[in-house]
């Protein structure tokens, strides 16, 4: 496929993105709600596990009071919701791919009294509906690893970052180094059930933003903090006598990988001032 955000090839992949998630969607409120990210905080015993994760992702990129943000990629609204109602003053803007998700996002953003602040909606992030230098944090949850154009998609999040301004990526990268035979082929089962473009490994989203023209770079493992037991958990369910059989959402999206050359981390980065 062609790289480059306009292409036919990127038109066609961006279509079948949006039908994905638009045809999901009832199936992975039921399932996840309105947060839809395979790896989950696993911190602490929280009540909500999903609200728990996005205020931990809020509070390591940096989000405080009174900040604008933007989260690009938003689904159906759970992270941007989560961070509003947890930080005075804040303002949030997003887009997803999928007009169900951004219809779902509203309703929610409506039952929470938060039409004020949160506002979210259908869009491409590769070309984003905002002003130059708009947001303090660009927010990226799990949804880079959609895009077929990455290098667009930084030089967009850079464009919309006021100076100052932090990217906060938090994605399933790829294992960093050479892979085998069986890890490559899982990687591409992968891609394929989710509808990825491409699982890319941390080192090079941190070359590219540095490529961009964001300073202080900072790369971390996620893996000791990150569960996907929720997101397992989600795909089985229990008859009476404790028989387990998949969910309609497992149905889509339960594989038995053995050695899935996965790892979840986050890139951090500044425009400069
Ligand atoms: C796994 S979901 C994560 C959603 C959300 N960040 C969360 O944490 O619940 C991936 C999201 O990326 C969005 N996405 C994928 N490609 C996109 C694009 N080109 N422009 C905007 N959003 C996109 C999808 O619409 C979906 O909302």
């Amino acid at each position: 496929m062609t790289q480059g955000a306009g292409t036919v090839e990127t038109e066609e992949f961006l279509g079948k993105i949006r039908g994905y998630f638009d045809s999901t969607l009832p199936v992975v409120l039921k399932a996840c709600g309105p947060t839809y990210q395979a790896g989950l905080y696993k911190g602490e015993d929280a009540a909500n596990p999903a609200a728990a994760n996005n205020l931990f992702l809020a509070s390591r990129a940096g989000v405080r009071p009174g900040m604008r943000i933007l989260d690009a990629g938003c689904g159906a609204g759970g992270p941007a919701v989560d961070i509003a109602k947890a930080y005075d003053g804040v303002t949030v803007r997003g887009v997803t791919i999928s007009p169900a998700q951004a219809e779902e996002a509203r309703k929610l953003v409506r039952r929470e009294g938060l039409e004020g602040r949160v506002d979210l909606r259908a869009g491409d992030y590769h070309s984003l509906p905002y002003e130059s230098g708009s947001f303090n944090i660009a927010l990226f949850l799990e949804c880079t690893s959609y895009s077929p154009d990455l290098a667009r998609v930084f030089a967009e999040a850079y464009r919309v970052l006021a100076p100052g301004g932090t990217i906060y990526v938090k994605e399933v990268f790829l294992k960093e180094g050479p892979l085998g035979e069986d890890e490559r082929k899982e990687i591409e089962e992968f891609d394929r059930m989710f509808v990825l473009y491409r699982t890319y490994p941390r080192s090079e989203g941190a070359k590219l933003l540095e490529r961009t023209g964001f300073r202080d770079v900072r790369s971390s493992s996620l893996d000791d903090v990150m569960t996907t037991d929720f997101f397992i958990k989600a795909m089985f369910e229990f008859d009476r006598r404790g028989v387990p059989s998949l969910t309609e959402f497992g149905k889509l999206h339960f594989r038995e990988f053995k050695c899935l050359p996965t790892t979840y981390g986050e890139l951090r980065a500044t425009k400069p001032g």
